[in-house]
């Protein structure tokens, strides 16, 4: 039998799907059409990528996160399971809801970037339940939804601009907003009434070796999300809120991925990280996290 076509998987699916769409353009209803294209009423048209996702975004967007961005993002997960403790904690959170979810939910990625914390956290949700559960990630970077395209299981992937999400209203049983700006109107907009908005930011000494070694400012060298925590309570009611802390080790090839993963680094000339990497044999790394558990 002829393979299908990663654009006629990806079609087939959103096809079954595409009740949760609306047009970013005009916000009416969206169809399939001939497993190529998505359009809306008003005949907005937005191709299915050979690859496998749909191009909701309504401008160009220039971003600092490409291709070796996201390739160096999946290999320190791949490789070092850096964000294992971190999703596994999502998913049982996620789990531990099942019973307010209908029997065919949705969790959206929103700044899902190459899609391995949305596949994972499916993954392991799908094994404890005989519920349906559609995944969805979207992101700006058209590279990084490429790269998710490459997951293994099936998701819908959209270059999408979280703050003009290109949803109907209520559809989501979970947002997920990992370490990515936030849209709360949008987060407000696109959650069930008793859905969960699960935001993962930085804690005070996530990276901190890196901090010690290539920031100089002093008030740089520490890090307080308190702000941020802030914010999310002006929209949204804290229901649980864990921090999460643990070490790694990583080896000489996986630090190298991470310096290029990280934008904390952005502005460090590459001899300067050559000659931190020329040092190391392998390195303890420090992941801190907050995971805000918010309720509408
Ligand atoms: C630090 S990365 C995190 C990616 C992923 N959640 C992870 O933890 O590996 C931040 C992501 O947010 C995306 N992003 C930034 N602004 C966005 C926007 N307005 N809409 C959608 N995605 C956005 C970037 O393209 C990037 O992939
Ligand atoms: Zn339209």
């Amino acid at each position: 039998m002829k393979k299908q076509s990663k654009r006629v998987k990806a079609a087939t699916y959103m096809d079954k799907f595409s009740r949760l769409f609306r047009c970013p353009i005009c916000h009416a209803s969206i169809q399939v059409k001939n497993l190529q294209s998505l359009v809306c009423l008003n005949n907005h048209d937005f191709n299915i990528a050979k690859q496998g996702y749909v191009n909701l975004a309504t401008k160009q967007a220039k971003t600092k996160y490409d291709k070796q961005l996201f390739q160096a993002r999946k290999e320190v997960m791949q490789e070092n399971k850096f964000f294992n403790p971190l999703l596994q904690k999502v998913s049982e959170i996620i789990i531990d809801h099942l019973n307010d979810y209908p029997e065919t939910f949705t969790v959206v990625d929103m700044g899902c970037g190459e899609g391995s914390h949305l596949s994972s956290i499916c993954k392991i949700i799908q094994s404890q339940t005989k519920k349906e559960l559609i995944g969805i990630g979207i992101d700006l970077s058209k590279e990084g939804i490429i790269e998710a395209t490459k997951q293994e299981r099936d998701h819908i992937w959209a270059v999408a601009d979280i703050a003009n999400a290109p949803f109907k209203d209520e559809q989501f049983a979970v947002i997920l907003n990992i370490l990515s700006p936030s849209n709360y109107e949008a987060f407000e907009r696109l959650l069930k009434t008793n859905g969960l908005l699960i935001k993962v930011i930085p804690q005070s000494n996530y990276l901190k070796e890196l901090r010690e070694a290539f920031i100089e400012k002093e008030n740089l060298k520490t890090y307080s999300n308190e702000k941020t925590v802030n914010h999310f309570q002006k929209h949204f009611h804290l229901n649980e809120r864990f921090r999460l802390t643990y070490t790694t080790i990583l080896s000489r090839q996986t630090m190298k991925s991470l310096l290029h993963m990280t934008p904390l680094t952005w502005n460090i000339s590459k001899e300067r990280m050559d000659a931190f990497l020329k040092e190391i044999n392998e390195k303890k790394i420090t992941v801190d996290l907050d995971i805000l558990v918010g309720v509408k």
